[in-house]
């Protein structure tokens, strides 16, 4: 991968990145939020983990998984020799729902999108789907990862054809000694799916970062399903989703005291 490609993509991210700080797409969760919690991690991770929606000290801190299941994530990790900074970790929500209820369909569907991107521009070989919500939402079907758990597929997100390891959430196993084991053992063959060949990939071409379409489909199945168009050239961008230009000095400020961008992104 060429670094102007490379760079090229982190520059998208960030955008991605700022457009989620503002998203008012769900008025609750906007209202309700402290912090978007985008994901962190390595910007260039072959593996990726998506859990469910931040929860109170993610809300805070403005980054996934730092309470206890996030803990057990971190050891996890180690036990394959791997560190936070070489994985990203995102969520299917990118806002805490109050009270840590469940995510809401529509709360789903309205944060796909960035997902979605985050996947196209991170390009991971791997993305670990952790529990229900996101091996649901990834795979666009409602079997659960009690049957699903362990068993890699080759999946198209967007522009992107990764294989999907659906595992058990961590804050599941933190209670549930035989489930721990069981994510382990799933765990224990992350490093063997990480060293298989690359897939074939859909195209190599970076949409418009300004533009957050996508297009989904199996790659197992017979005919690929797309959820949404690419965007033609010209065609009117939906303005619910606020589609915003590079962020301003001021959202620049505000993303350089994050820790996402330095720390966590590794982007700069
Ligand atoms: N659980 C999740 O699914 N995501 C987090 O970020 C934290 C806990």
């Amino acid at each position: 991968m060429s670094s102007e490609k490379t760079n090229q993509r982190r520059e998208a991210l960030k955008e991605v990145f700022a457009q989620a700080q503002v998203c008012v797409r769900c008025q609750e969760l906007a209202a309700t939020r402290k912090k978007v919690v985008f994901g962190a991690g390595n910007a260039d991770a072959e593996l990726m983990f998506v859990g469910e929606a931040p929860g109170a000290s993610e809300d805070e801190q403005g980054l996934p998984f730092v309470g206890r299941a996030g803990k057990l994530l971190e050891t996890l990790l180690k036990e394959i020799g791997l560190e936070r900074k070489d994985v990203f970790i995102a969520n299917v929500l990118k806002c805490r729902p109050p009270g840590n209820r469940d995510p809401l369909p529509v709360e789903i569907e309205n944060c796909r999108e960035y997902l979605y991107r985050q996947v196209e521009l991170i390009q991971p070989r791997v993305i670990c789907s952790l529990g229900n919500f996101s091996t649901k939402l990834l795979r666009e079907d409602p079997t659960g990862i009690t049957r699903l758990h362990g068993k890699p597929e080759e999946l198209t997100l967007g522009r992107r054809t990764v294989r999907l390891y659906p595992i058990f959430h961590p804050a599941a196993a933190l209670y549930t000694p035989r489930m721990l084991e069981t994510l382990r053992e799933d765990f224990s063959r992350l490093p063997d799916l990480l060293a298989l060949a690359e897939l074939p990939q859909p195209s190599d071409e970076l949409e418009d970062p300004r533009a957050l379409g996508f297009v989904r489909s199996h790659a197992e199945g017979s005919e690929g399903s797309a959820l949404k168009p690419p965007r033609a050239a010209g065609e009117e961008v939906d303005q619910s989703v606020p589609s915003r230009p590079i962020a301003g000095q001021d959202e620049i400020s505000a993303l350089d005291s994050s820790q996402l961008l330095a720390d966590q992104l590794d982007l700069f």
